[in-house]
Formats: structure tokens, C-alpha cells, sequence
């Protein structure tokens, strides 16, 4: 369901790079429905490199989809001519990373389509500072976990508050029911870390009490 949804933000006809491919299902699952042109799978490790070579293999798309060892963006040429980047199933912090040290290798057109497993905040401040502005959010859950997709596309200066980079600030109007859910479990998470904190035979940092008091009183103000 998560890469079901992934591929929902993929805009139709695009020429995908997916990094971090993996097994490589996501470009080889869009190509067999006709739903993209053309897909460049990138991959750092070499175990899920073959594992994606494979996959393209048994599917007949090599032709259409070319896997690459590359670290991040480093996967993508000019002559690629990308219009969407997926970016899923890693941390938030990572994918910034991948982003910030592949800046030069993006046009600016491309669409991007991030899926973090934690670190939404830090993603949003990067694609805040970086001029891109977040066009679509979604939370959703599968196997009692919560996963977030993030789509944006650069479009000049842009500004969130703290709250709008921590909670999203598209999901901070929507409130689905899975998003309030989430932030439910994250106030019942911070609850027991300030717990832990107060018995805590060393001394917790100051600044980290501060940081986690705040979390939770902003996830009580979104919830109330
Ligand atoms: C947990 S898997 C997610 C696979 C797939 N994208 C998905 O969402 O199901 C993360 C993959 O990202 C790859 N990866 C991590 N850092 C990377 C980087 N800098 N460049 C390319 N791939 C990277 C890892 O080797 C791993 O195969």
C-alpha cells in the first residue's frame, strides 16, 4: 500500500529516477501499467542493485528502465531528462542529505515525490530553504506504522512556521483521521520520554527537556 500510494504521485507519462530502489519494484510496477516513459533505478548498495537488475530482467523493461550503482543523485545524467525523483523508505535526514549533496544534478522541473520514515521536519526545512513548495501530503498506515509522503516542486521562496515544518502544513489543514491518529501515538511517545526523564538517575540535558516539552505541547495544541 505504501509504494501503492508512492506511485499515485507520479505523474502520468513522467521519466522517473527512483533512488534508493531497492528491489526496484516501484519504476518496474509503473512501467508494466504504462503510468511512466521512462526510469532510471538507483541504488549505493550492491546487493539491492542485483536484486533491482534482477527484477527490471524478469519484468522485460530494460530497455525502458536502467539500473544504476550510484550514490543518490549521482545515478542521474542530463541526458535522462527527469521529470519526477522518488526518493522512499529511508529517513528523513538521509533523503535531505541525498538532495543537498545531489543539488547540482536537479533542474529545478523535477517533481519530487519523498517518502521518509521519520525526519519529516528536517525533510520540509530543507525543501523550504531550497525554494520547493510541498503541494501534496498524505499519512498512512500499514502494519502499525505510520508513513508520510511528501510531493513538492520548486517554485520560488517560500515559508512554513516551526508547526507547519513539524506537523506538515498541508496535513495541519486536512487533519484526516490517520494523521490525528499518528500525532495521538507521537503526545502518548513524548509523554513516556518526559517520564523517563523525570526518573532518570543521570541528568537529562536541559536543552533536550526543553525541546521534547515543547513537541508535546505543540502536539496537545494541534489535538485540542
Ligand atoms: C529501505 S530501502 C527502501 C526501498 C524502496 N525505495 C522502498 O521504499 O521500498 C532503502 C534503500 O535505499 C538505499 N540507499 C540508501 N542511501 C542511498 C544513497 N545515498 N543512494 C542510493 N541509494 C541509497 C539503500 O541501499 C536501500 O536499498
Amino acid at each position: 500500500m505504501r509504494l501503492e500510494r508512492v506511485a499515485a504521485h507520479v505523474p502520468a507519462g513522467a521519466r522517473l529516477a527512483d533512488i534508493g530502489s531497492d528491489h526496484g519494484y516501484l519504476p518496474v510496477a509503473l512501467m508494466r501499467r504504462g503510468a511512466i516513459s521512462a526510469a532510471v533505478a538507483g541504488e549505493v548498495a550492491l546487493t539491492p542493485f542485483r536484486s533491482a537488475e534482477r527484477t527490471v530482467r524478469e519484468s522485460g523493461q530494460h530497455a525502458r528502465i536502467s539500473v544504476r550503482l550510484a550514490n543518490g543523485l549521482a545515478a542521474i545524467e542530463p541526458e535522462d531528462d527527469i521529470t519526477a525523483i522518488s526518493l522512499c523508505g529511508m529517513g528523513g535526514e538521509t533523503i535531505r542529505d541525498i538532495l543537498d549533496s545531489g543539488k547540482a544534478r536537479l533542474s529545478g522541473q523535477e517533481r519530487l515525490i519523498l517518502q521518509p520514515n521519520g525526519g519529516e521536519q528536517p525533510l520540509r526545512l530543507w525543501l523550504m530553504e531550497n525554494g520547493y513548495r510541498i503541494l501534496c501530503e498524505e499519512v498512512l498506515r500499514e502494519n502499525r506504522f505510520y508513513y508520510e509522503i511528501i510531493v513538492a516542486e520548486r517554485a520560488g521562496p517560500m515559508v512554513y512556521s516551526a508547526q507547519e515544518l513539524y506537523f506538515g502544513p498541508l496535513q495541519m489543514q486536512a487533519r484526516s483521521p490517520v494523521f490525528l491518529a499518528k500525532w495521538q501515538r507521537m503526545l502518548r511517545v513524548k509523554h513516556k520520554t518526559l517520564g523517563h526523564f523525570a526518573r532518570a538517575r543521570q541528568a537529562v540535558p536541559e536543552e533536550k527537556m526543553q525541546d521534547i516539552t515543547r513537541q508535546a505541547r505543540w502536539i496537545t495544541e494541534l489535538l485540542a
